[in-house]
């Protein structure tokens, strides 16, 4: 009989999932004759067993659409599952269902996800890890994780685009990108962008300092100025800003600082200042080309994982030669920015100022 391999999509999405999947499927058919299906909706398709066969002909024309064929979601943990009006643990329920119906299950998805993934490979059900997040914070050498090019991608246009307006009507403009608790959509799309402040959560922020850098800006003739803000950049003192969720058991919902910072520096600085929230907009359309290419390399190194059972690992790149990591270190914690590193000390060498 053939070797059976189950995959699913977990958490929120990224551009390249279908990138991944479609390599998955291409090289367990091609390489190792091994048969696919496909898990809808994360674990609650497991749960609900909800699954489809995947072949070369379900994969086919989907490299550079977003989203993910096999849907995803960011609730429905398996060892929390809301059942009417209660949580239950279905993990065994869950790993009975996989095995069911594959020998293995990879899990695409971050740090939710590999975590959940994890879990169940410690209860026995052989895994593997790919991982997918536009946050880029996940704990993998120093590679980066599909969807985050085409993320900082898309908030650098952005910013190019706020950049004319916002000169045109001398305004402070505050762009909030997504990240959670990570500043690597923020960093890079600042850089990118021509950012002049930067806010990061890892770099608590005064108001006083970013006015300093608009007064600066100010006393060479500047009359505006673009602020990045990650979502769960906080103030010296402050806290992270949360939206209200009506949906049980979803993960908490940062979002709102851009709204908080550019009232604070209209009113500081009595100028004119509007805030946007960039939101899912980063997460759909085509992925790019750097995405498309990482998601196709760690999908072809998974299904090598799958074929020399080495079960229980993430596939990783570390410098550009795949190098899986266990799951047990990948989903230890999160991977922010280095506060001293190159790239923060490159954008305050140039004036961007992180608000400190
Ligand atoms: O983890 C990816 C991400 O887009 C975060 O950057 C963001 O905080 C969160 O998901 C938003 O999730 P949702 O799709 O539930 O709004």
């Amino acid at each position: 009989m053939k070797k059976r391999v189950a995959v699913l999509t977990g958490g929120g999405d990224a551009p390249g999932l279908n990138a991944v999947i479609r390599a998955i499927v291409k090289t367990a058919i091609r390489q190792y004759d091994y048969q696919v299906i496909g898990f809808l909706d994360g674990f609650k398709g497991v749960i609900e067993k909800q699954l489809i066969n995947l072949t070369e002909k379900n994969v086919s024309g989907i490299l550079p659409r977003g989203g993910t064929i096999l849907g995803t979601t960011n609730r429905d943990n398996p060892f929390h599952y809301w059942v009417n009006d209660r949580y239950e643990d279905k993990s065994d329920q869950c790993i009975a269902t996989i095995k069911e119906h594959a020998d293995c299950l990879i899990v695409i998805g971050g740090d939710g996800s590999l975590g959940i993934g994890y879990d169940l490979f410690q209860k026995g059900l052989p895994v593997i890890g790919c991982p997918k997040t536009i946050d880029n914070d996940l704990r993998l050498n120093n590679s980066q994780t599909f969807g985050f090019d085409t993320a900082y991608a898309y908030a650098t246009e952005a910013l190019d685009r706020l950049h004319s307006t916002a000169e045109s009507h001398h305004r402070i403009v505050c762009l909030e990108v997504m990240g959670r608790n990570a500043g690597w959509i923020a960093l890079y799309s600042g850089l990118a962008g021509g950012a002049d402040v930067i806010l990061i959560p890892e770099i608590p922020f005064r108001y006083e300092k970013i006015v300093d850098k608009i007064n600066e800006r100010l006393a060479h003739n500047k009359k505006f100025s673009l602020v990045v803000v990650a979502e769960g950049a906080m103030p010296e003192g402050g806290e992270a800003i949360y939206q209200n969720s009506s949906h049980e058991g979803s993960p908490l919902r940062l979002g709102g600082i851009a709204d908080v910072v550019a009232n604070q520096l209209e009113k500081i600085t009595g100028r004119e200042a509007r805030s946007i929230v960039l939101g899912h907009l980063q997460r759909g359309g085509s992925p790019t080309a750097h995405d498309r290419i990482l998601a196709t390399l760690y999908g072809a190194a998974a299904m090598d994982l799958v074929a020399k059972e080495q079960y229980g690992y993430v596939v990783s790149l570390d410098n550009n030669q795949v190098t899986p990591v266990p799951l047990a270190e990948a989903t230890k914690g999160i991977k922010t920015v280095a506060v001293d590193s190159d790239l923060v000390n490159t954008a305050r060498k140039i004036g961007i100022s992180f608000g400190d």
